[in-house]
């Protein structure tokens, strides 16, 4: 598997398998499905409710738990350093491992500076390999960087055709951070599996529309995570590694970009008490 070297020196696999969105009941089936295919990154989360799943499917699976990488994110009610640090522990027991490969804060809203020093903590105890976060913004991004001891060496972010993350990308370069993409293929949205641009690209190589989005990002070394329930997409997802896209076709999907989420904006105070009471 490619990877993609932090700036801790950890080598992370370009390309794994996200759960969110799967059902607790279904996740243990999903990511053995998963593991079946070849994916060894897993990303997970407190708020997921499924970091059971993934660990029961982990386990089971009789592959050591080294050729994993286990990816999992402190949710905003566990905001500080005290909670941050009870959950750090609770979600490795749920995960049944002494260790994640890389440990999130999910989201820019509570005392998340206590969150971060809990695992810088957590990092320095061995209990996580490296630290990161999700959907940090540009502003809050460059505001956390400049005040830790050890700069994240990941930022998760919606990050597909449509929204190739321009601007953050240029603030991810100044402190060697990599970008890791949520939602890689829109999750659906906006018409995604018929957009007439990727098929036809598709078309020339002989690949999905699917393939194409994900050959993209990772072929500008974007970190993706693709979700399925389904065997058959999660090798479909998983089969993007052995093509290459040519320059020209770059930078027709370069074009695609809107330059803004087609989801959520984070700016939005109502969208900021929604996800604090979620
Ligand atoms: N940090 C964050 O705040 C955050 C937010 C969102 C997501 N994430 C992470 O990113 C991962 C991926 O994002 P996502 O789940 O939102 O969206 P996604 O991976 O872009 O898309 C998933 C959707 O596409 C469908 N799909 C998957 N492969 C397909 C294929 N080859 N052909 C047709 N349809 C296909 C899936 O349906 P089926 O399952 O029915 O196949 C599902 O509806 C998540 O699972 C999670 O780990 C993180």
């Amino acid at each position: 598997m490619q990877t993609v070297k932090l700036n801790n020196g950890v080598d992370m696999p370009i390309l794994g398998y996200g759960v969110f969105l799967v059902d607790p009941k279904e996740c243990e089936r999903c990511v053995t499905d998963a593991i079946d295919v070849g994916y060894r990154m897993i990303d997970t989360a407190q708020a997921y409710y499924n970091e059971e799943g993934v660990g029961n499917a982990i386990k089971k699976s009789g592959i050591k738990r080294e050729d994993f990488f286990l990816v999992t994110k402190v949710w905003i009610t566990n905001s500080g350093e005290e909670k941050a640090a009870k959950s750090i522990d609770e979600s490795l027991k749920k995960l049944q491992t002494d260790y994640v490969d890389l440990l999130l804060i999910h989201q820019p809203f509570g005392d998340y500076y206590g969150t971060y020093r809990a695992m810088e903590k957590a990092y320095k105890e061995g209990k996580v390999r490296a630290i990161g976060v999700s959907n940090f913004f540009p502003d809050r991004f460059v505001d956390l960087c400049n005040f830790v001891e050890i700069k994240p060496m990941v930022n998760q972010m919606e990050t597909h055709v449509f929204q190739q993350q321009k601007v953050l990308r240029k603030y991810l370069d100044k402190f060697d951070t990599r970008l890791m993409s949520w939602s890689p293929m829109a999750r659906g949205e906006n018409n995604f599996f018929n957009n007439e641009v990727l098929k036809s690209i598709g078309n020339k190589y002989n690949r999905t529309v699917a393939q194409i989005a994900l050959r993209f990002l990772t072929q500008e070394n974007v970190i993706v995570i693709p979700k399925s329930t389904h065997k058959e997409r999660m090798k479909e997802n998983f089969d993007i590694l052995d093509f290459e896209l040519s320059s020209e076709d770059m930078e027709t999907l370069r074009k695609l970009d809107k330059g803004e989420s087609i989801f959520v904006n984070h700016y939005d105070p109502e969208f900021v008490q929604s996800i604090i009471n979620y």
